[in-house]
This record gives structure tokens, C-alpha cells and sequence, in this order.
């Protein structure tokens, strides 16, 4: 992983902004001040443009980023960068980003997906239609060696999914852009290797940092590059998948059922198809959550360290998407 940790030892106490879509500032002030008691923190509000050191951010707007130049790093509290990275020039060339390492997600993804992954391979989902209908029918297990898992992403959250999964026996395998050797997957790389993973793969679990090249990678092509009866599972983001295609492909018997964490826009409007659909689950963006002791943990440790002069890691490659 990238590190970052260029700027010299700052005497000063730490100067930090605050902003947070979603999230009530008050328990993370508290939480980061007892965390590092000499730093000043203050709410980022518009025409804040006094000096600082460290932003703390989920989806800041542009104005608050924009020329700021005296910051040692900005920290994502989240995993997934692509909204920060969509302020384009507003963000200083010279700043790291830091997104948040596992942090607390890393459990919570093999949770997720472990649940989901059992939940077809013992076919509950099924077994749930039956008894909304007031059915008592048996229906034939699955065979196991059959029922390969293949993971597209083998990062910090893929690799724990990946780990998460191995005590149940399912054939592993996984997808990166570089290549990489894991206990126990078998993994592809690389846009030559991605026809022989969606070939082996009985469900597919997308957990893919949103780039250029990753942007709708769930379509209509590629998910009909699965064994028919495949499953889908996604908890990365909506806009690796075509929407439109699933809902064709569930329907045409080629997906035998999806389980979404996150989709186009969020909140899903109420008239999207997905919710008319039986086959397909639907989960509000909760896969994986920020988890505020975790994160001030992580970010408080990371401060202090390039506080020190030292390097830290989960620098975005701002090239990379990632
Ligand atoms: P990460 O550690 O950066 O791992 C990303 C993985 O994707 C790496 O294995 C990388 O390959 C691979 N990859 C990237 N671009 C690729 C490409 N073009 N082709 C093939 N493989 C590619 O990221 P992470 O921490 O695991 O997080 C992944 C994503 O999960 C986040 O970006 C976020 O969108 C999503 N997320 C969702 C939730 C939720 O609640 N739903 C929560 C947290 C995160 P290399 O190893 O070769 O670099
Ligand atoms: C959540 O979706 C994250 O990227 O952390």
C-alpha cells in the first residue's frame, strides 16, 4: 500500500477540520479531542478558509478543499474515495488523501457476505418464498464443489471476505488488476483474466474501488459470462452495475437472484423496479459502516505519526482511482 509522510516534523499543535455529510460532528469532536488532546478542532462551514493542518471528511463540498494547500493530509472516512476524488482540481495536488484501512469494515463485509453467500447455498431465500406461499417442500441441497465463489476486488475488504468464507469449503477465487497470490483463492488478474474468473464464479461478489475502468462492470456481457443459476452479490458501489441488465437477466433465469447493498442513486426511488422484484434483496448502504471508535483510532494514530515526520499508509493513488 502507498504511504505518504513528506512533511516535517510540525512543532504545533494540530489544526483540524471537520466535515461529515450525514453525521452529527459533536461525538467525533469529543472522540478525536480525547484522542489527541492537543489538537484544535473546529466544524468546517462555508467561508472557513483559516489555517489548518488536517481535514476530516466524508464528501466535503469543493469550497472546502479548494486552494488549501497548507494541509498536511485530508482523511476519508470512508473506504471508497471515488466521491472525494470527484472534486477533481478542487483538491490540492500536493495533499494526500488517506481513506480509511478496514478500520472496523473489514468484519462487518465477511458478515455480509458470508450471510448472503449461505443464504442461497442453503437456499433460504427460497425456503422463505415457500412459506410465504404456505409451502412445505423439499428441495435438493447444493453441492458445494459446484457452488464456487468468486470475488472481484482482493483488497483490504476482498481479502477479508475472502478469509471470512474459507472455513465453510467453497471453491474460492478472485479478481485484481494486479496479480496477486492468496491462501486458498485462486486468482485472476487484469482484464485477460476476467473471463475465466466469471467463468468458475457460481456467485460473484463485487467489493471493486469505483475508477474509470471498474464503472459498469456488472452487465449485461460480463454477468452472462456466469454459469446460468449464478448468483450476484454487490457492496462496493451502484455504479459498477447496469441496472437494467440485471433486472433482464433475473428475469431471463440467467441471475437466479441479487443481493445490493448500494445502486445508482441512493435512496432507491420507490418506483425502481428492484423492489418489485422478489429475486433480488435489497440492503441501504449498510454493508460495511464507518465505525467512529475504529476510524478516530485509526486517523488519531496516523496524525500523530506524520505529526512525527513518518509515513503512513492508505494514501490514495489519485492516478489509480484507488
Ligand atoms: P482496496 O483495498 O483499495 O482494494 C481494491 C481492490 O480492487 C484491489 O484488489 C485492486 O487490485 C482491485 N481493483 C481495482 N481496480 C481494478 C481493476 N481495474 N481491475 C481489477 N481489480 C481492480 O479497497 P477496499 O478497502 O477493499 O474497498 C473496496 C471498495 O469497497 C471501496 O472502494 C468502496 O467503494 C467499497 N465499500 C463499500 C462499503 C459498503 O458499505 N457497501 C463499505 C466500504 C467500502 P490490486 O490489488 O491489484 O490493486
Ligand atoms: C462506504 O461505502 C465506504 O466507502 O466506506
Amino acid at each position: 500500500m502507498s504511504t505518504a509522510g513528506k512533511h516535517e516534523n510540525a512543532a504545533s499543535a494540530p489544526r483540524i477540520l471537520f466535515y461529515a455529510v450525514g453525521a452529527n460532528p459533536a461525538p467525533w469532536l469529543a472522540d478525536l479531542q480525547a484522542a489527541l488532546p492537543d489538537a484544535s478542532l473546529r466544524v468546517w462551514e462555508e467561508g472557513d478558509d483559516a489555517p489548518a493542518d488536517y481535514a476530516i471528511v466524508w464528501k466535503p463540498p469543493a469550497a472546502m478543499l479548494a486552494g488549501r494547500t497548507d494541509l498536511k493530509a485530508v482523511f476519508n472516512m470512508g473506504a471508497g474515495v471515488d466521491a472525494i476524488l470527484q472534486l477533481g482540481d478542487a483538491l490540492p495536488s500536493s495533499v494526500p488523501i488517506v481513506r480509511l484501512d478496514d478500520a472496523g469494515m473489514g468484519v462487518q463485509m465477511a458478515e455480509y457476505v458470508t450471510h448472503a453467500v449461505l443464504r442461497y447455498f442453503r437456499r433460504f431465500d427460497q425456503f422463505e418464498a415457500q412459506q410465504r406461499n404456505g409451502q412445505w417442500r423439499f428441495l435438493k441441497a447444493f453441492e458445494k464443489d459446484k457452488f464456487a465463489v468468486g470475488i472481484l476486488g482482493l483488497g483490504v475488504l476482498g481479502s477479508r471476505i475472502a478469509s471470512g468464507l474459507a472455513p465453510f469449503g467453497f471453491p474460492l477465487h478472485g479478481w485484481s488488476r494486479t496479480v496477486k497470490q492468496l491462501d486458498g483463492v485462486t486468482c485472476h488478474s487484469g482484464a485477460a483474466g476476467l473471463d475465466a474468473f466469471l467463468a468458475a464464479s457460481q456467485v460473484v461478489v463485487c467489493i471493486l474501488p469505483l475508477t474509470d475502468e471498474t464503472v459498469g462492470i456488472l452487465n449485461r456481457e460480463t454477468l452472462g459470462k456466469l454459469p446460468r443459476g449464478s448468483y450476484l452479490i454487490n457492496v462496493a458501489r451502484g455504479a459498477h452495475l447496469v441496472e437494467a441488465d440485471l433486472l433482464a437477466l433475473v428475469q431471463s433465469g440467467q441471475i437466479a437472484a441479487a443481493t445490493l447493498d448500494v445502486f445508482q442513486q441512493e435512496p432507491l426511488p420507490p418506483e425502481h423496479g428492484f423492489w418489485q422484484e422478489p429475486r433480488i434483496t435489497i440492503t441501504p448502504h449498510i454493508a460495511a459502516v464507518t465505525l467512529r471508535g475504529d476510524s478516530v483510532r485509526q486517523i488519531a494514530a496516523k496524525i500523530k505519526r506524520l505529526q512525527q515526520g513518518l509515513t503512513v499508509e492508505g494514501v490514495v493513488d489519485r492516478a489509480r482511482g484507488y
